[in-house]
């Protein structure tokens, strides 16, 4: 075995910062979840149950087998959303989840927030949820009870809301099993949740699945309908046949959705590895690795011996390339390769040993993890002359033409094109989570700030104009602070660029549910198929 041993002094000063610093950062990020949570507010969340129904979190729970994990993604949708200010979570619940033994992607429209509508981004996150089902081959199930598209933000989900309608039937195509559990409203766009679905689960006196409900009908045609004769669960059970099952409440309803996957044989393509033993280490000691200020180093060993099985990591190039860190291990059982950046900057050296080590993942079918804390390529008259281009070009080569699954954990930094060779958002990891302690840009604020005062003063200067230094002072504070907060994991996480930011002593666990749902799909690494590598 080949143990990695530990230099972390849990009873240092730095050691106590860096925790304290990530414990204050946890509490924010506990805030936002809540506001998550919390839905459309007690309000509608009191009417709601005075309805006699469920929240949405409640029927997942429901679905789910007893005491299993939800691996809740996307929780932060819509965080940083301004004028309209959406709520946070995007009115939808998605996640992957055990139902009788079997890993699915749920999704469950949360009908506090809005009548349960679809805004941007509700949309943003319903399609990741479909990626996810497809590239893992995860069988679909959407508890269902929306108003539909968000009507003032009509002109931003229209269009591409097609998709979600497309992709129920391209799973469906693919093998992958979809159902839909209607709870409430599923009308007129929503109507073909349910209509494209493999299966339908309807509730009593709930559902509502219509292209038209009655106004719009009058309107159109001059007749007089109700509600349950155009689309409630009865109807559609016994005349219309779009409810394969009718239930007489929620519960029924769910209890029948987990009869449905019961039956799928819906198999794994791989068996699952069984126990292993835990890291060597404490994981809880991951809250005081990442110092609060990035600026500072630190080993990414002492993260990996604290996820990875038995803290048993064989090293790769050790001694060449030290700033990328690349070797084997296990998570959970499953083989995995890891690159993680060790002192920020990627060399030459660096890429090379990169793109060679992705190869051998891929000649293995080994998946692979991206531990980030980089601030990029190294730059300067030195490095361009020794080809840092090329060599990171290749890095970024091997990343996007790789075949075997990809994961992305944002540690520290993750700036520049660092963020792409290290399989950034852009470059389909199979799933990329933050840690609270993450940035991520294009450059560091300063640096941006820096950068945009030469540019103006060399224009000012082309223009034989004098230079105005208080301005320049001004803008730089304000295009730092824009940059800073633009870099955050909380903004990041809201537009969708991660799959959640998570607590650091969840890694491992999250990493472990990932691999399982990863090897639900068969895959292989590519043997060939890279672009031209530039030498
Ligand atoms: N777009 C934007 N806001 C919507 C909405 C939509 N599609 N559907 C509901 N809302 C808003 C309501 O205006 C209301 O806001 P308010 O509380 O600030 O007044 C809030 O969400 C709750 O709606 P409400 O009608 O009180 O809830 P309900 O549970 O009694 O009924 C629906 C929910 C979805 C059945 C009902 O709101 C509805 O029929 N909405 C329109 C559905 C539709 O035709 N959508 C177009 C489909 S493409």
């Amino acid at each position: 075995m080949t143990v990695l041993s530990s230099a972390l002094d849990v009873g240092s000063p730095d050691y106590r910062a860096n925790r304290e610093a990530m414990l204050a950062r946890l509490a924010e990020l506990e805030a936002e979840h809540a506001k998550a949570l919390a839905g459309g507010g007690q309000k509608y969340v009191e009417r709601h149950r005075g309805r006699g129904k469920l929240l949405a979190r409640e029927r997942i729970e429901l679905l789910l087998d007893p005491d299993t994990p939800f691996l809740e993604l996307s929780p932060l949708a819509a965080w940083g959303s301004a004028s309209p200010e959406y709520t946070v979570g995007a009115s939808l619940v998605t996640g992957i989840g055990v139902v009788e033994g079997v890993e699915c992607l749920i999704t469950a429209n949360d009908p506090t927030v809005r009548g349960g509508a679809s805004n941007p981004w509700s949309l943003k996150k319903a399609l990741r949820a479909n990626d996810i089902a497809l590239a893992n081959r995860l069988p679909c199930i959407s508890l269902v009870e929306s108003g539909g598209a968000d009507l003032p933000s009509q002109k931003e989900i229209f269009i591409p809301g097609g998709a979600i309608f497309r992709d129920l039937t391209r799973l469906s195509a693919a093998g992958i099993p979809t159902i839909a559990v209607v709870f409430g409203n599923s009308t007129a766009g929503g109507a073909y949740v349910p209509g494209m679905s493999d299966h339908v689960i309807m509730v009593k006196e709930r559902a509502k699945v219509f292209l038209g409900g009655p106004p719009l009908v009058k309107m159109a045609t001059g007749e007089e309908s109700d509600d349950e004769s155009l689309g409630g669960a009865e109807m559609h059970a016994r005349v219309s046949g779009l409810a394969d099952h009718y239930a007489v409440d929620e519960q029924d309803a769910l209890r029948q959705a987990r009869r449905v996957v019961a039956r799928l044989n819906h198999r794994k393509t791989y068996a699952d590895p069984g126990p292993a033993d835990p890291p060597e280490y404490d994981q809880e000691e991951l809250l005081g690795i990442v110092p609060g200020d990035l600026k500072v180093p630190f080993d990414p060993r002492e993260v990996i011996a604290r996820i990875v099985d038995a803290s048993d990591f064989d090293e790769f190039k050790p001694l060449y390339g030290t700033s990328l860190c690349t070797g084997w291990a296990t998570l959970h059982g499953y083989p995995l390769g890891v690159l993680a950046n060790a002192q920020g900057v990627l060399f030459s050296e660096e890429s090379q040993k990169a793109a060679q080590f992705i190869q051998l993942a891929n000649q293995r079918d080994i998946p692979l993890l991206f531990l980030h804390n980089t601030t990029g390529y190294m730059v300067g008259r030195e490095y361009e002359q020794g080809g840092i281009v090329k060599h990171g070009a290749m890095m970024i080569n091997a990343v996007s033409n790789s075949r075997v699954p990809h994961l992305s954990v944002l540690m520290g930094a993750s700036y520049g094109a660092g963020h792409y060779g290290m399989c950034g958002r852009a470059y389909d990891p199979r799933f990329l989570f933050a840690w609270p302690s993450a940035k991520s840009a294009v450059m560091g604020p300063q640096q941006l700030a820096g950068v945009l005062s030469i540019v103006a003063r060399q224009s000012a200067a082309a223009k034989g104009q004098p230079y105005d230094e208080d301005a320049d002072a001004a803008l730089r504070a304000m295009v730092e602070q824009q940059i800073e907060s633009e870099s955050l994991p909380m903004f990041l996480s809201g537009r969708l660029y991660d799959d959640g930011v998570i607590d650091p002593r969840d890694t491992r666990t999250v990493l472990g549910l990932c691999l399982s749902a990863i090897h639900t799909a068969p895959y292989e690494g590519a043997r060939g198929g890279f672009g031209v590598f530039r030498m």
